[in-house]
């Protein structure tokens, strides 16, 4: 799914609601399922063109994930376990919006991500780099009544994932962003300014040319703590000109 809410004269629907419809983006703007240089998407990338399901009333109406459910734990990364994450400690910040500039307020905001040693606490991870105990790279935020989210965290590193020779992923963090309801999610990777990895990373660079800067995020010495934390700000845009690129439901691996 593309999770863009379409304008367009709906269909009758079983309920009194009015249910949301889903519009693909243009092909030359979209993330495609499967990239020649990215070798598994070979084996999983759909040979036909996806099937829309309908939304009916159990699809938009289903109980979600509570906001009572988060706490304001679950945004700092770096204090887990009993202790403090090793590594260099980051704010990522930014604001979610939908393609009018508008603020999309209490969406669910996870991510994880690989400790600064590029090592995910995952059990298909053992490349030979160490584990942090204090560190397991989950967190969670719902935006505020503007849109807004912020997570403390740790800059994670680069790690190797046998793609290709010599094949290293670029520093990114994952995030997923629930709407109202499940159908309505969105998963997309967010980059650092300036990684010399961009070039020979495949995933960076099956997203088109154009649209690529808007999954890198923007270090912003205002919001710097100083003697604490560096800041990045990444705003995720839902849909439209401006939207940030998302991955499909097909490309869900943890690379
Ligand atoms: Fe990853």
């Amino acid at each position: 799914m593309t999770g863009t809410t379409s304008r367009e004269p709906r269909p009758p629907s079983d309920s009194a609601l009015i249910l949301p419809r889903y519009l693909r983006e243009p092909e030359d703007s979209r993330t495609p399922v499967g990239y020649a240089g990215y070798r598994s998407t070979a084996l999983r990338a759909p040979l036909r063109t996806p099937v829309d399901l309908p939304q009916r009333l159990t699809e938009v109406t289903g109980p979600v994930l509570g906001e009572d459910r988060v706490t304001a734990g679950h945004a700092d990364l770096t204090l887990r376990l009993g202790g403090e994450a090793q590594g260099q400690r980051i704010i990522v910040f930014g604001r979610v919006l939908d393609s009018d500039g508008r603020p999309v307020p209490n969406t669910l905001v996870e991510v994880w991500q690989a400790n600064a040693a590029g090592r995910y606490r995952h059990v298909v991870d053992n490349w030979p780099a160490p584990l942090d105990p204090h560190f397991d790279g989950l967190g969670r935020v719902m935006t505020d009544g503007l849109g807004r989210y912020e997570l403390t965290t740790i800059k994670p590193g680069a790690y190797p994932w046998g793609n290709h020779h010599n094949a290293w992923r670029p520093a990114h963090i994952h995030f997923s962003l629930f709407g109202q309801a499940f159908p309505q999610r969105l998963v997309t990777q967010m980059y650092f300014p300036g990684d010399p990895l961009f070039g020979q990373d495949p995933i960076f660079n099956a997203i088109p040319p154009s649209a690529r800067h808007r999954a890198i995020s923007t270090f912003d010495l205002e919001r710097t703590q100083p003697d604490w934390a560096l800041a990045f700000q990444w705003d995720i845009v839902l849909r439209g000109s401006d939207q940030t690129p998302f991955e499909t439901e097909d490309d869900g691996d943890v690379a």
